[in-house]
């Protein structure tokens, strides 16, 4: 990495862009940080929004290898650590049984046998016989490494324990072998929807970052840079929909995956731009329950009557237009 990449709000905001992703100055102020500070970064927000996405791209703008832990309910210290090669230390003394039957000679009775035998079993639990698992490679990796520990809250509260030793002070310790310290600390990112509240001890040890649903700015400029073709007319009435969807009361939420799935499939459909009909068609790409869908029929007219209104009369529309939301959400309240 040449001197002064990355080393800046403003060079990480720009470098991730010219990775296609487009963040606001909190990211990457968080991401600075993160550097600066060698602190961990829990990630919390909706689906959708780019919190995976934001560790990939940190990877590949530093040079780093990723190292990704994804979380699951039962995930255990033999994934997520280490574990001991079963197999491999049992062909071992296969190969050793020779050895075996010399240290064994001479043993008198079984206890004696077994005593002998306990004293060489340091050889067969060494970091030899050890299966790294994604905490213990971010540790001992000699390259810049990124660890990557997705939908955390998917995991026991006991692996958030097992955690806790691990990002405080970068070490692992195997009762067999001692402690093993990072010769050079991994930028570590954690990922949360909020399945579950993270407790205070590994909040404490993270730097906090929420992402939210984009802006429509913001949305309209992540759309131009992952599905260009979309074209500025199509992607802001898009957009501008998928904005107004967001305030209906929906049980899933549409988020940027599902607006960049919604501009590919209308390319693929030759759709120039939003129509009744053409929406309609096309929900199914954007909401996932027959409720919402429904929902968001009830309300089309409207939602396409806001936009055309907008783009006729320019500012006066636009603040009659955030006037309705602004009712829109008071009901919602309600
Ligand atoms: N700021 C952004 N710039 C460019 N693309 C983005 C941005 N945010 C999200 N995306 C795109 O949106 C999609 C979803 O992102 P991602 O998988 O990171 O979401 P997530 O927050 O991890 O969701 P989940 O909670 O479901 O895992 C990806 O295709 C990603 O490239
Ligand atoms: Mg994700």
């Amino acid at each position: 990495m040449g001197a002064g990449l990355f080393d800046s709000v403003e060079s990480i905001q720009k470098e991730l862009a010219d990775l296609d992703y487009i963040c606001d100055v909190n990211i990457a102020t968080v991401v600075f940080l993160a550097r600066r500070l060698e602190k961990p970064v829990l990630i919390e927000g909706p689906a959708g929004v780019g919190k995976t996405e934001l560790a990939k791209v940190v990877a590949t703008a530093t040079r780093s290898q990723l190292i990704r832990l994804q979380c699951y309910e039962g995930l255990d210290e033999a994934k997520a650590l280490y574990e001991w090669e079963y197999s491999k230390q049992l062909l071992y003394t296969q190969i050793l049984k020779e050895r075996f039957s010399e240290v064994m000679s001479g043993a008198k009775t079984v206890r004696e046998a077994a005593e002998r035998v306990g004293r060489e079993d340091s050889v067969f639990f060494s970091e030899n016989f050890l299966v790294p698992r994604p905490l213990m490679k971010a540790i001992t990796a000699d390259t810049p490494a990124l660890l990557l520990i997705d939908e955390v809250d998917k995991g026991d509260p006991e692996f958030e324990a097992l955690l806790l030793e691990v990002l405080s002070d970068f070490q692992v310790t195997v009762p067999e072998i001692g402690t093993i310290r990072a010769v050079k600390r991994p930028l570590v990112f954690l990922t949360s929807n909020n399945s579950r509240e993270m407790s205070d001890a590994l909040k404490r040890r993270c730097l906090h970052l929420f992402i939210d649903f984009p802006s429509e700015a913001l949305e309209i400029r992540i759309l131009e840079a992952k599905v260009p073709e979309a074209g500025k007319k199509l992607s802001a009435d898009l957009v501008r929909m998928m904005q107004a969807l967001r305030k209906l009361d929906l049980k899933k939420t549409p988020s940027i995956s599902e607006t960049l799935d919604w501009a590919r499939a209308l390319l693929a459909l030759n759709a120039e731009e939003l129509d009744r009909d053409v929406v309609r068609r096309t929900l199914n790409v954007i909401l996932k329950y027959e409720g919402d869908v429904r929902k968001a029929e009830g309300e089309l007219d409207k939602l396409l009557a806001e936009r055309v209104d907008d783009q006729r009369s320019g500012a006066g529309a636009a603040a009659t237009s955030s006037a309705q939301r602004a009712g829109k959400d008071a009901r919602h309240q309600a």
